[in-house]
């Protein structure tokens, strides 16, 4: 069995789960399953980033202390994963013996390396983004983000990344797939030929951290600490077999805001410490809401909780997922999440599978009607596309077009819509009978199909649609697509699957 690694960034623990942390898990959630149901062994891993001053302050702020806060806040991301039914494989917190352990033996590999030295630090920094600016990078006195900047003067170690320059170019270079979309790509190549200066990676004015082996007045900088995350997970300082089973990822998913932590320090701290680099880090966009950027001070942050309990949860990961080319930045609109509920799910798919399996139920006994092999050109068409639409989407999901996967998903469901009315079985049931079942046959089938291409991304919702014909477990993966339904099955009836929404 093949592997597959991929992972979210770890969340900051100084606020509360929003839309945009939803996004970028279902986006991986829908990979994740995608590559499991097609056979591969999965590692998919979330989690917490839970030091750093800005988690240290906002403990303050609450009056407790940051471990009983990151305990608390914390668990509002896990539970989060479990509302948006993640097929995560763990669920990381920085704050985890095993992740000390890790940060531990990366720094001390980069030390030993030679790659870490002492010196002092001063320049800017921002609490929000937990970065340090440049003097030249500051917009109006702030950054560039438009978060405060605070003066810090500290002792400090560094890394020496500077150094990497040529090496992150030549990689880039020889791995032009590396950071996708292109476009970022681009960005992140004109950063790095811009020069790099040696990076400061520990921090003496607060506490709230890992301390750095052999002098605990160092705390590692949180970006440091967050980024071991991915191999810790790996057994990166537990398990030397584990980790070279377990490590590289073959795909980080990130927002385009963290594109430069990912793609020039983590491949530079990688190579300091003799480790592969990860296969691919893909940058997706931001959401706005209806038009505005989306900000507490505003006070239009989406809830995840609230919108899945109002629209449904497959109906939210489906919007998210198809309402945006993977990587562009969205705009999350009412309007535009009810009409693609009520076209494109209630109409388009729901009315398939609710019209097929009623007028069995009516006019086949309710079972899966005999075709005897009779099968013109357009039936198989409907039911023998499947591989070639599995071998499109393998294509799409290993670029991470995701919103073009579902799009040929519905192209199929369309077919199928376009196939029923064309050759009208309601007619049928009066003049050949025979014809009518061969018709609902190849309708069921492709239903099942469908059924099973859909699992990545409406786990639920496709598994009703599964029970319909009572296939088991181990009846669902892709490699089933190929087995076809047995003449005879009883059908399953089950409820309306999206019911569709009033526009008020
Ligand atoms: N803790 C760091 C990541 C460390 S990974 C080693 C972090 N955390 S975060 O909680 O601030 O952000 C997590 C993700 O949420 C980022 O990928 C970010 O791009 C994403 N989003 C935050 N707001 C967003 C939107 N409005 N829209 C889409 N995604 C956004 O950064």
């Amino acid at each position: 069995m093949k592997n597959f690694y991929i992972t979210t960034p770890i969340y900051y623990v100084n606020d509360s789960p929003h839309i945009g942390h939803a996004y970028t898990s279902l986006c991986c959630d829908y990979i994740a399953r995608f590559k499991s149901l097609d056979g591969y062994d999965v590692r998919f891993l979330t989690g917490t980033d839970e030091h750093g001053q800005k988690v240290e302050n906002a403990a303050n702020i609450k009056q407790i202390k940051p471990k009983d806060f990151v305990d608390e806040v914390s668990e509002n991301f896990l539970k989060l994963t479990n509302v948006l039914n993640l097929s995560n494989t763990d669920f990381i917190r920085t704050t985890q013996e095993r992740h000390l352990k890790s940060c531990e033996h990366l720094w001390s590999k980069l030390f030993s390396n030679g790659h870490i030295y002492l010196d002092n630090y001063s320049g800017w920094y921002s609490v929000r983004d937990e970065t340090y600016f440049q003097e030249s990078e500051l917009i109006n006195g702030k950054a560039p983000t438009g978060a405060e900047v605070v003066w810090v003067e500290e002792p400090s170690y560094f890394f020496n990344l500077s150094k990497w320059q040529d090496k992150l170019l030549v990689f880039y270079n020889n791995n032009p797939e590396f950071i996708l979309p292109r476009s970022r790509r681009n960005e992140v190549l004109n950063f790095v030929k811009g020069g790099l200066k040696d990076l400061s990676i520990s921090r003496t004015s607060f506490s709230w951290g890992i301390k750095v082996p052999n002098d605990s007045k160092h705390i590692m900088y949180v970006w440091l600490d967050a980024l071991t995350n991915y191999i810790t997970y790996s057994g990166y300082g537990s398990n030397e077999n584990d980790f070279k089973n377990n490590w590289p990822a073959d795909l980080h998913v990130v927002g385009k805001d963290i594109l430069r932590f990912h793609t020039v320090y983590w491949p530079a701290f990688l190579m300091a410490a003799d480790l592969p680099l990860p296969k691919r880090v893909f940058a997706h966009g931001w959401w706005t809401n209806e038009g505005e950027k989306i900000s507490k001070s505003l006070g239009n942050v989406i809830n995840p909780f609230d919108l899945i309990d109002q629209y449904g949860l497959d109906q939210v990961r489906y919007f998210l997922l198809r309402e945006v080319p993977f990587g562009n930045d969205g705009d999350f609109s009412k309007s535009h999440l009810v009409q693609r509920i009520n076209s494109e799910l209630a109409n388009n798919l729901g009315n398939l599978v609710q019209r097929v399996t009623s007028f069995c139920l009516k006019n086949t006994m309710g079972k899966v009607p005999d075709h005897k092999d009779k099968f013109n050109k357009k039936d198989l068409e409907i039911i023998n596309s499947f591989e070639t639409e599995l071998s499109t989407l393998r294509k799409l999901i290993d670029k991470q077009k995701l919103d073009e996967s579902l799009k040929e998903i519905w192209i199929k469901i369309t077919k199928s819509n376009k196939y029923i009315d064309d050759q009208a079985p309601w007619n049928l049931k009066n003049d050949d009978i025979e014809r009518m079942n061969t018709v609902l046959y190849c309708l069921l089938e492709s239903i099942r199909q469908i059924g099973i291409l859909i699992q990545p991304i409406m786990p639920n919702s496709s598994s009703k649609i599964l029970d319909i014909f009572g296939l088991q477990a181990n009846q669902r993966s892709f490699k089933e697509l190929a087995s076809k339904l047995i003449v005879g099955t009883n059908l399953i009836k089950q409820d309306v699957i999206f019911p569709r929404i009033e526009i008020q």
